[in-house]
Order: C-alpha cells, then structure tokens, then sequence
C-alpha cells in the first residue's frame, strides 16, 4: 500500500498557542515516522485578510517555522514549505476557480464567521472569499489523501472533496480525494472560558511563553463563575483549569483527586492552578530547549526552509504539469 501522503499548515499571523498543539501539531509529530508529511505556511492565505499589512505576514513566517521545530517537528522526516515561494499552488488556484460557484463560498461556515468577525464590511475582498478554493490547491498539489486540522477547517476539506471530484469528472482521474482527520481535542477552550483558544481573542498560551509567563495567564485563568468561596462545590465539568488538567497533567491520580475535592468545596482555585502552571510548564520544557537550540543557529532554520520549499516545489509542478494536460493546455510549442 502506498504511503499516506498528510499536507497540512498554518498561517503565518503569530507564534503558534497550545490549541494548535492538541488540534493539529501533536498529531503530525505522531504520524511523522510513518506519513510522508509536507506542512505549509500558509502567508498567502494570511494575506487574504492581512494584505494592508503584510509585515505581520512575513515577520511571522520565521516564528512559526520555530514553533514547528520547537515542538519535535523532525526536518529530516517532514518538509516544511512556504506558500508564497510555490507558484504552482497559485496557478492551480486559477484553474479551481472555475468549479466552485459563489454561493456556494458564501454558504462556506467557516468563512461566514470569519466574515461576521472581521470588519470587511460590504467590501468584502474576492481573495478573502476564495480562500477555501486555494486551500484546495494547497492539499491537492500534493496529492495529500490526509489533512489532520482542527474543526474549523473540515468546511475546507468538504469544499477541496467538492473540487476534486468536480475536476476528476470533468478531465479525469488526476487529483487525490483527501480526508480530514480531526484530533482528540479539536477544539482547545481559552484561558478565558471562550469557546476556542485563538490570537484574535487575545486568550492563548503560548508554545513560546516563559515560565511566568504562564503563570501569569494561568493564574487569572476563568474557572466556575458560581463558586465564591473554596468551601463552595464547585464545578469541573467545562471549567477551562480542569479542561487543561486533563490535557496537559500526565499525573491522572493528581487530576481525579483534585476535581473531587473541587466538587466537594475541599480545594481554591490558587491551589489547583498552581499544579497546573507546574503541569504546562513541564509540558513547555523540551519545546523550550528545542527552541534555543534553532534559536541560535538562524541559518539552519533558514535553509530548512530553503530546501523544503524547493522539494515542495518540485511536487507540486508534477501536478500541475498534469493538471494542465487534462485540461488540455499543454501546449508543444
Ligand atoms: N486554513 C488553515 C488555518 O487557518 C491554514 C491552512 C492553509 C491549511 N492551507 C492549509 C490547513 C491546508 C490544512 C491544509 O489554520
């Protein structure tokens, strides 16, 4: 059997935060030794709503390429690539734009909560609406059968499955039908009780937090709103320092014991969170000294970026060269 061929990515608007971790980066490091992995930083999709700041874009392209290493990301066994410096993605893009109509976009849930959060107002731009069509591009120019994301992103795998079979009809059997893969923790709740962990809600812990830097966030973290006093019952069921207890304490007898004695008014929040700030910092560690290590050596990181790019390059234009035939645009001369 042929080997699973995973495409996945990010985009480049800031360090990467622990909901990236448990929703998509933690399920790369355990098929890196087995899937061919190619991961993406997506700049040109972060411009579609970045493009009159594009330096938020490409300042961040090195952070996150940080983040990805920092994490155990191995560059012998993945490749990492920028969206940008791979054309072929783009021009696929082109060729894509023809099978999907735009209610069909605008019908897109991701998208409509993206555009009800943002300030586009009634100028909504075109780029920004056809994302989902170049994220097609970006999985099927690698002919990716597994894309592990958070579930945010499975309207994008849903609309790529749409494209694909729409071209394959049309001019025959050349893109590979991908499948989403969603983590055991799809969604990371935020320090702030929010339903999802993310930047823009200013609610993240982040994979490149110092020490007290998670202490700080983790000690004015939102817990149950109804217990006053530590002798009150309290709450643990969607309490976000339980949530991340589950997640990031590997000590499960520590866990069960606190939430019983937090159900039964028998523990302060201070004390469960201290235990947390302790759990995610040993978490944080190893990622922390893998950071200094790529930290210190720039031009390693950079051309990890260079060679992955230029494989990814290389992939893709085998696509596209026989996407173009299928549509009939090879020309001979
Ligand atoms: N849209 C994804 C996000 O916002 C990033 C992304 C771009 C992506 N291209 C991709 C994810 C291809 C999976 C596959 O997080």
């Amino acid at each position: 059997m042929l080997k699973t061929r995973v495409l996945t990515g990010d985009r480049p608007t800031g360090p990467l935060h622990l909901g990236h971790y448990v929703g998509s980066l933690e399920e790369r490091i355990a098929l890196q030794k087995e899937a061919e992995i190619f991961i993406l930083i997506a700049d040109v999709q972060a411009l579609t709503d970045n493009f009159k700041n594009p330096e938020k874009v490409s300042d961040n392209v090195r952070v996150v390429a940080l983040d990805y290493l920092a994490v155990g990301l191995d560059p012998r066994l993945v490749t990492i690539m920028v969206q940008s410096q791979i054309s072929e993605i783009a021009e696929l893009t082109v060729f894509y734009l023809n099978l999907v109509n735009l209610g069909r976009l605008e019908q897109n849930p991701t998208v409509k909560k993206e555009l009800a959060q943002k300030e586009f107002g009634k100028e909504i731009p075109v780029g920004f609406l056809a994302y989902p069509i170049s994220q097609a591009a970006d999985i099927t120019a690698f002919k990716a059968n597994l894309v592990p994301v958070g579930e945010d992103q499975l309207p994008m795998i849903e609309q790529t499955r749409e494209i694909v079979r729409r071209f394959n009809r049309l001019y025959g059997n050349i893109l590979v039908l991908p499948k989403a893969s969603i983590s055991k923790v799809p969604r990371l709740i935020g320090i702030d009780g929010n339903e999802k962990m993310s930047k823009s809600l200013d609610n993240a812990i982040y994979l490149s937090d110092s020490p007290s830097g998670v202490e700080n966030k983790v000690m004015k973290m939102y817990t149950d709103p109804k217990r006053i006093h530590p002798t009150d019952p309290g709450h643990t069921e969607g309490n976000p320092i339980f949530t991340y207890h589950e997640i990031f304490n590997p000590n499960a007898e520590e866990v069960a014991d606190l939430k019983k004695r937090y159900r039964g008014g028998k523990v302060g929040d201070v004390e469960v969170k201290h235990l947390l700030v302790e759990a995610i910092n040993n978490f944080l560690e190893p990622i922390r000294r893998r950071r200094v290590e790529f930290n210190e050596n720039p031009k390693l990181v950079d051309k990890i970026l260079k060679e992955g790019t230029e494989k990814g390059k290389q992939v893709a234009s085998e696509t596209l060269f026989e996407v173009k035939k299928a549509m009939k645009i090879n020309y001979s001369f």
